[in-house]
């Protein structure tokens, strides 16, 4: 599994949370805090919030929804490690979750993720040169029927192809080899 989890060092020690986030963030923060016992337990909720605005979880994100949240900076890394829906790196445009779960593996996965990689010219957990696509695996989506199957910008598209994935990549913009060379 690849993920967009931070490998490099924090190095923020201290934030407050009124100078990083919007009150808009800080309103919806605090309504999924109010649905738990615990102010922790919104903290994927919390980095949804934080991450629709602004594409991805930077480490001054991090301590300020943490310093929102009263815990630990190093627990709610920890959930955005595990939760690789969390981008804690900029991320494209439009980001391709490929399954590489069995299912997906038996059915064409190596074609499949050799055929994306080739298109766009990066490897898993790269984004393409121009930064409109970012390209990670992914865990089961739960569609193994459907394999090979992946996951654009929220939407599922399963039955994968090397058609469909062509089309997928020319409706988001991207110039295959077949319709001339990538953009
Ligand atoms: S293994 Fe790919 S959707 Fe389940």
């Amino acid at each position: 599994m690849s993920d967009f989890s931070l490998t490099d060092p924090i190095v923020i020690q201290q934030i407050d949370y009124r100078t990083v986030l919007s009150k808009t963030e800080i309103d919806a923060i605090e309504h999924e805090c109010a649905l738990y016992e615990e102010r922790a337990a919104a903290g994927i909720d919390a980095m949804q919030i934080v991450q629709r605005e602004r594409r991805w979880i930077s480490d001054e994100c991090l301590y300020a929804i943490a310093d929102l949240l009263q815990m630990p900076v190093v627990q709610l890394e920890g959930v955005a490690t595990f939760y690789n829906h969390i981008y804690r790196q900029p991320v494209g445009e439009h980001i391709i979750h490929l399954c590489d779960s069995i299912s997906c593996w038996l059915h064409d996965f190596p074609l499949i993720g050799a055929h994306l990689k080739q298109q766009l010219g990066i490897e898993f957990g790269q984004t393409s040169a121009d930064g409109k696509v970012t390209l990670l695996t992914n865990v089961c989506l739960g569609c193994c029927d459907k394999a090979p199957a992946l996951m654009h910008n929220g939407d599922l598209v399963e039955n994968l192809t090397i058609e469909s994935i062509d089309q997928l990549l020319a409706d988001i913009g991207v110039k295959t080899a077949k319709s001339g060379g990538k953009a």
